[in-house]
């Protein structure tokens, strides 16, 4: 049974929407508004957990793996520790026990919002706690702080060639902020390995108060005639700092933008860019070089990038048959993508099974918004008509869109229309996720990451396989 901490005026409200036959709701253990404080309050008592479970489970068999898993990706192979988040392959994701529409309904929103606030879930990420109202104000708060970057860094962004694709200035951009590692500081320094997990603390807090303003520096530079980024507002929220950052101040796209920085967070520990992040963390690489890492993963067409195709695919497809294409012209379409060699991008899951929730959430919000956009309509009908030819084609084990199926089309209608930004943002988003899990990797002593590998005659070897 998993236990859950929220604070006591949650608790009737999440019993309503809750079903809490798996759910142990109980009283917020600090109402501290330091994160840090309360995270160090847990990490003594979570070791132990591990340690006693351990020591009775050390060798307990937990799987099996087949050759097929071997040459297969690693699909299915129980092999990480993630904290943080589950993904069910038919429910979607769970954040520290909660879903997306729990989320939705649980977190703190900004005054007037109806969107939960990133930083919320940041703190439920980091603590299994739902937050305060106060809590979450005290980080954006926090954030809005550590924003400023470092003079070499600025001038980096400011000299990269426009050519450069925005994931590229990105993660080396991330990577040149390593100068202000604490981390990498307290190391060289000697520190004792018990307190690696507060400075990679430190270091995960910077970075997450920096990367908006890395990002809307890439966007000002390169769409925006290198325009100067409007300046932080101490008292406003991450996300609000940020879309105002890029120009955009509309309260409605401000609103998405809370949504989409929430839901792209986290997507439990062995999707590509949360496994690199932990994997070169896990050679105390410092959280910039390890997030770099994990952001050049996110920059692949078959991960983060597949929010970029999409848009671009369905970009094509206006353009050849018409935003208003019926579905037959739709399924024509369809086909010769598949025929022509390529995936339908913002389609399929190596683990989901069934529509992304993520997809579902941001359909609800254009049907709020945006019902009569040209563009989501044409979103609705693809959705009408891929998941049967791709299940026609005999092999694709999840026909369902994905997250990167909607997201583009809720930032073309806000006029954020640059598709070679959209992983940008998502990489924003995931820095959330990848980072709470890096400093409860630390704050549970997780060791370097070496599986094993072998050659093909070894398989065959092990299999006594002689042909
Ligand atoms: C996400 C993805 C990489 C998962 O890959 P996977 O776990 O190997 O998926 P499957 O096991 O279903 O793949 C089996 C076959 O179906 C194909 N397939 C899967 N999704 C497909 C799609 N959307 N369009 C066409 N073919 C697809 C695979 O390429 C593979 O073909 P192959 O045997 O010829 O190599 C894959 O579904 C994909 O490429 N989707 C499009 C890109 C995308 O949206 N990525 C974002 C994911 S959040």
């Amino acid at each position: 049974m998993a236990l859950f901490r929220v604070s006591s005026n949650k608790i009737a409200e999440l019993n309503q929407i809750l079903p809490l036959a798996n759910l142990a709701v109980r009283n917020l253990t600090d109402a501290s508004t330091d994160l840090k404080h309360v995270l160090a309050q847990k990490i003594p008592k979570e070791q132990e957990r591990i340690k006693a479970f351990r020591k009775e489970h050390g060798n307990t068999k937990v799987g099996e793996v087949t050759v097929d898993m071997i040459y297969g990706g690693m699909r299915g192979i129980k092999g990480l520790v993630c904290e943080t988040s589950v993904l069910d392959a038919d429910e979607g994701i769970r954040f520290r026990g909660y879903s997306i529409p729990e989320c939705q309904k649980i977190l703190p929103k900004a005054a007037g919002g109806a969107e939960p606030l990133p930083e919320g879930l940041f703190w439920l990420l980091v603590t299994g706690e739902v937050p305060t109202d106060a809590q979450v104000a005290a980080l954006s708060k926090e954030w809005a702080k550590r924003a400023e970057l470092p003079a070499h860094v600025a001038s980096l962004l400011n000299n990269f060639p426009s050519t450069l694709h925005p994931m590229s200035q990105f993660s080396c951009a991330v990577t040149a902020l390593n100068t202000e590692s604490k981390f990498l500081k307290a190391y060289t320094a000697g520190v004792h390995k018990a307190k690696y997990w507060e400075y990679v603390y430190e270091d995960s807090l910077d970075l997450i108060a920096k990367i908006p303003v890395v990002a809307a520096t890439i966007y000002n530079n390169q769409f925006r005639n290198s325009k100067s980024l409007a300046p932080i507002d101490p008292n406003s929220d991450w996300s609000a700092n940020f879309s105002k950052m890029l120009g955009f101040t509309d309260p409605q796209f401000i609103e998405l933008m809370r949504l989409y920085l929430t839901i792209h967070s986290d997507h439990e520990g062995g999707n590509v860019s949360a496994h690199t992040v932990h994997l070169v963390g896990s050679a105390l690489s410092d959280p910039y070089l390890s997030f770099a890492a994990g952001l050049n993963g996110l920059a692949g067409p078959l991960h983060g990038l597949a929010n970029q195709e999409v848009l671009n695919w369905l970009n094509k497809l206006a353009s050849e048959i018409g935003v208003d294409a019926s579905e037959d012209q739709i399924k024509e379409y369809v086909w010769k993508t598949l025929k022509s060699g390529q995936v339908v991008p913002g389609y399929g899951h190596a683990v989901l099974r069934k529509t992304d929730p993520r997809y579902t959430c941001q359909r609800e919000f254009a049907l709020k918004h945006l019902p009569n956009d040209p563009l989501f309509k044409l979103v609705s009908n693809v959705f009408k008509v891929v998941p049967n030819i791709l299940l026609e084609t005999g092999k694709v084990k999840n026909p369902w869109p994905n997250v990167d199926a909607h997201s583009g089309v809720l930032l073309q209608y806000y006029n954020l229309k640059e598709t070679n930004y959209y992983t940008v943002l998502f990489g924003v988003s995931r820095a959330l996720g990848v980072l709470a899990s890096l400093i409860w990797s630390r704050a549970l002593g997780l060791p370097l990451e070496r599986p094993k590998s072998m050659s093909t005659d070894g398989l065959m070897k092990a299999v006594g396989y002689t042909k």
